[in-house]
């Protein structure tokens, strides 16, 4: 999915220095998953994961890409699409008759409340297929016929199903005043990616330092935490929702972009005043072998306390500065005309061990 911070094209440099330092698998945490993506390598890679972020999101990634041991088998689901497996029930969800509801209701120009505000989020057909498919796997869910994994693996696929029809440039802070050609397509919820096999591997949503305090002993710490004041809150509102579902009762909206409450999902480390502080106490906490840190050089914690503190917590002597450079899109719109404006930023791993 399209996610500020997402590693997916940087795995391949995070291996390399797992490599370089002599890093063997063991017990790893990743308490800022995300989409999971650093979590999942990590597991192929054959660490036991414990992968967490603070949005339901996040919770549904990691435990779909990351908690999941084998493929779920979707069985309980043979009367109603025909057949097992999580194609048929794809099959089953994509085919059903667009139901306006709550994603319709907020988030369109022909709901409610969406054309309030004029918010253009999705297309009414294709809110109403997300609204769809939301209510009938929950529906699914409660009445016993696909299980927690087969439940959080459907949710993953929608989740990432709407981010390609959203008509964004790839956060929800704004939406485009005009349709883009990926939001007039339809929506269609694919395969969930490749299963990677692996025992003891977990997801929660919970705050970073809660996962780092509560996990005891462990080999690697790896953090990717925000590097800029833009609150994850505000920025995914729209997949936080899909995620959570509006079943319990109504959810408020408020302003152009419909944003929700997000008193208990904003972030210390989203704050020049308090993401300083939030580092050094994550890494005094930890009781782990090694750190590695993935941050950017444009970030709001200063290159500077990053050293003083990783050195504090390891043996100086092996504190290092991964350098990586890559291309970054300016405009990462899912669409047949992008134009990619690239430019070249750094991306840094910060190493110490014990
Ligand atoms: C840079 S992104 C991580 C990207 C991830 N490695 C990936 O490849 O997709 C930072 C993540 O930290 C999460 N986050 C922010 N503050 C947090 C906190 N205090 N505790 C846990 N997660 C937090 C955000 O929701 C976001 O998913």
């Amino acid at each position: 999915m399209r996610y500020i911070g997402n590693k997916t094209r940087l795995l391949h440099f995070i291996r390399r220095v797992l490599r370089a330092r002599a890093i063997a698998p063991g017990r790893a945490l990743d308490p800022f998953s995300g989409t999971a993506s650093v979590a999942r390598a990590l597991k192929r890679w054959k660490f036991s994961v414990e992968a967490s972020d603070n949005m339901q999101y996040g919770y549904v990634f990691a435990h779909a890409y990351v908690e999941v041991i084998s493929p779920p088998s979707f069985a309980g689901l043979h009367d109603v699409t025909g057949r097992a497996g999580m194609r048929a029930a794809l099959r089953f969800l994509n085919a059903l008759p667009p139901e306006p509801g709550f994603i319709h209701d907020h988030y369109t120009p022909a709901g409610a409340r969406g054309a309030e505000h004029g918010r253009m989020y999705f297309t009414p057909e294709n809110a109403a297929r997300i609204d769809a498919i939301r209510v009938q796997i929950e529906e699914w869910l409660k009445g016993g016929l696909i299980s927690r994994d087969e439940h959080i693996t459907l949710l993953a696929a929608l989740i990432e199903a709407s981010d390609r029809v959203a008509n964004t440039t790839g956060v929800y802070a704004a939406f485009v005043k005009s349709w883009q050609p990926n939001a007039r397509r339809t929506l269609l919820m694919r395969a969930a990616p490749r299963h990677v096999t692996g025992n003891g591997c977990h997801a929660r949503r919970t705050d970073a330092l809660d996962a780092v305090t509560s996990a005891g002993e462990f080999d690697l710490l790896y953090l990717d935490p925000p590097y800029n004041a833009r609150q994850y809150a505000g920025y995914y509102h729209i997949p936080e929702i899909i995620a959570r579902g509006w079943f319990d009762g109504d959810v408020a909206t408020r302003g152009k972009t419909g944003l929700i409450d997000d008193e208990d999902m904003r972030s210390d480390w989203s704050s020049s005043r308090r993401a300083e502080a939030a580092f050094e106490k994550l890494v005094e906490s930890a009781r782990c072998r090694h750190i590695m840190m993935s941050y950017n050089a444009e970030g709001l914690i200063p290159e500077k306390t990053i050293e003083r503190v990783l050195k504090s917590f390891g043996r100086r002597e092996t504190y290092y500065r991964h350098r990586h450079g890559y291309r970054r899109y300016r405009s990462d719109a899912d669409s047949s005309t992008r134009r990619y404006r690239g430019d070249v930023v750094d991306e840094y791993l910060y190493c110490v061990s014990r």
